[in-house]
This record gives C-alpha cells, structure tokens and sequence, in this order.
C-alpha cells in the first residue's frame, strides 16, 4: 500500500461476545475490514448478523464487562480497543461519529434541534453560545432544511422522518469527522426520501472527503453508493469485494441470496424473486460448520462439518466451500 492510501480505520479479528443469561452471544466472530479516507464500505447482512454491534465496538460504545471484545481497531494506527475512555470521548463526534439506527432514540425529545446540534459542536470546540447556534443553523441548512433559522427552533417531533434523518447527519457531520459510521440511515423512510438522504450523503461526503461505513440490511441501498461491500452472516464475513464484484460476481451463495431477493424495478416480470428460505440462526447456537448451511442450496456433507475460511485474497474473498457453483449460478439467474 502507497502512502497516502493507509487505510484510515483498520479492522482485525475483531470478535464481540455478550454473556447473557440465555448463554453466550456471539455477536461478531473474526471480522475485518478497513477503510480508507474518502471511501464507502457497505456492510451489508440480514437482521442480528453483527452490523451495528461491529460499528458499536468502534465507537467505544459497549458496555464492558457484559461485551467481550478482541481483536483490534486501529484509527489511524491507534488502537482503538486499547484506548481509554477519555480518549474515546475526545474521538467521537470529532474523529469518528455515527447516525444511530434509530433517529428518535438519538435526538433528545426535550430539547430544540438547533439546540442540540450546537450542543455537539460545543461539547468540543470553544466557541461561545451564539457562534454555535449559528453554525447549527448553517449545518440544518446545508442537510437541506428549509426554513433552518427557524426550524432550528422547534422540537423533533415536530419534524418528519426524512427531517429527523437530515438534522441526525447535521449532528454527525458537525465537527467534521474523518469517519462517518450510518447504522441504517435510511431503513425507517419511503423510498423517494431514501433516495434524497442517500445523495445528501453522497454530497457531503465528496465536498469533505469522510470515510463512510454504511450499514444496511438492504443490498440495493448499497448499489451505486458503495465502493466495497462486505456481507456479514451469523456474526462473520460471508464475502467482500468491490461493489461491481458483489453485485456481478458473487461467490457466496448468501450473496447470490440476497442478490435474487432484491426488487428491482428494471427486473423484467419473468425473473423471478426469490427470499432467501428460512431465518438467520441464534447466535447463542450457531450452526456448526458453515453458518448458513440451513438455508443453502449448495449446501454439502463438507458444509455440516467444516467452516469454510475466508479465501481469495484482499481484493475479493469469500468463505465457501462451493465457490464455482455459485458463479455458475449467477450467471444463469438474472442477466444483468
Ligand atoms: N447488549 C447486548 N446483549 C446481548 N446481546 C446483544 C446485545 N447487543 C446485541 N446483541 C445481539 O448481538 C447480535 C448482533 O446484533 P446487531 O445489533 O449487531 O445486529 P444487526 O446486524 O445490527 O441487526 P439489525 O439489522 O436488526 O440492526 C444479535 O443477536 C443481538 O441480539
Ligand atoms: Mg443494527
């Protein structure tokens, strides 16, 4: 790797483990990534495959000792896992923020919005009173608010879905981080405002250069968004590639799954949709072998038995035994 494209945040063997009173949770199990500046990694898995748990890990925000943690999280070459909790507070919001999953849960109900977006920036810049307000209404106004003088002044509920969504990245952009972290930025909205916080994004990201780690359970918000793609099952790396590989040469068959459930609007009525049969797997037990041998079609007597390591190399991986069959199968299911 050249100077200059050192990856910004590195991932390594990261592995979450909760101990529940049901037994253990293995929320996330050997996984990595990286990112560099400027770049969008979409971690793409169905519900409980560790998405939000990953992003959680970075951000500092389990609660240990419930959450085992190992593995490593460098930003910029400094482990995040190793660092303390005053460092943390110092790199949030400024180094690396968030948009939580669920925007109501992160706005305060209580307080005006343009009241608690200036409270972010003032949690870590000097900068008095009114000079922060002012900047939080520039922020509402460049995430597209109209009105923003004065709808800084009012309540979240006051706002709709899409406006809640828009003043949440105001807050997240506020201090201009290095690395965006959207759990889902889009999931709770119609489709024609998914569509518009997605090119917000976009936008924001070309004009400051931010690293975003975009997380979905939803393929088709990744597609055209995403530079990498990584596709979490059951707490591990099922495949990662570039989207282009993800998306035309898929060699995991969950992949090829979530591939052949999305609706898409140019798929002519002939093809057909297919969901992926049955649910993902309790991460209290997790299937032996590979993890999504229940629900796949390929499926083997090797499957049951042995977990298929993550191989192909850092350009395009993926962790099944039946690789080939999988690119056979693509090529026959939706021509492109
Ligand atoms: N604090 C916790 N204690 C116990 N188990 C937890 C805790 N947080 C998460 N989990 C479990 O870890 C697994 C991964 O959760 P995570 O929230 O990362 O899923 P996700 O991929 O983000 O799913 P979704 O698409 O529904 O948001 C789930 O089985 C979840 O129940
Ligand atoms: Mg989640």
């Amino acid at each position: 790797m050249t100077a200059g494209h050192e990856p910004l945040v590195s991932v390594e063997n990261l592995s979450v483990e909760f101990h529940t009173d049901a037994g253990v949770v293995k929320a996330v199990d050997g996984v990595s990534w990286s990112i560099s500046p400027g770049e969008t990694l979409g971690i793409v898995g169905e519900s409980g495959s560790g998405k939000s748990v990953s992003a959680l890990a970075l951000m500092g925000l389990l609660q240990k000792p419930q959450a085992k943690i190992s593995g490593r999280i460098l930003f910029r070459g400094r482990d995040l896992l190793a660092a303390g909790e005053q460092e943390l507070r110092s790199l949030r919001g400024k180094d690396v923020s968030m948009i939580f999953q669920d925007p109501l849960s992160a706005l305060n109900p209580v307080f005006k919005v343009g009241h608690q977006v200036a409270e972010v920036i003032q949690a870590h810049e000097k900068i008095g009173r009114i000079p922060a307000r002012k900047r939080a209404v520039e922020l509402l106004d460049e995430v597209g608010i109209p009105n923003p003088r004065q709808r800084a002044q009012e309540y979240p509920h006051q706002y709709s879905g899409g406006m809640r969504q828009r003043a949440m990245i105001a807050m997240a952009l506020a201090l201009d981080p290095a690395l965006l972290l959207a759990d889902e930025p889009t999931t709770a909205l119609d489709v024609t405002v998914q569509a518009q916080i997605m090119s917000l994004l976009s936008k924001l990201q070309e004009e400051r250069g931010t690293a975003i780690v975009l997380i979905t359970h939803d393929l088709g918000v990744v597609a055209g968004h995403a530079d990498r793609v990584l596709v979490m099952y059951a707490g591990r790396v099922a495949e990662t590639a570039g989207a282009d590989a993800i998306f035309h040469a898929p060699r995991h068959p969950y992949t090829l799954g979530l591939l052949t459930s999305l609706a898409r609007l140019d798929r002519r009525r002939t093809d057909r949709l297919r969901p992926i049969p049955g649910q993902p797997p309790s991460l209290i037990r997790v299937p032996p072998g590979c993890a999504f041998h229940p629900r796949c079609a390929f499926a083997t007597d090797q499957c049951h038995i042995d977990v298929p390591p993550l191989t192909g190399g850092a350009a395009h991986a993926a962790a099944c035994h039946h690789q080939d069959r999988v690119a056979e199968a693509r090529a026959e299911v939706i021509e492109v």
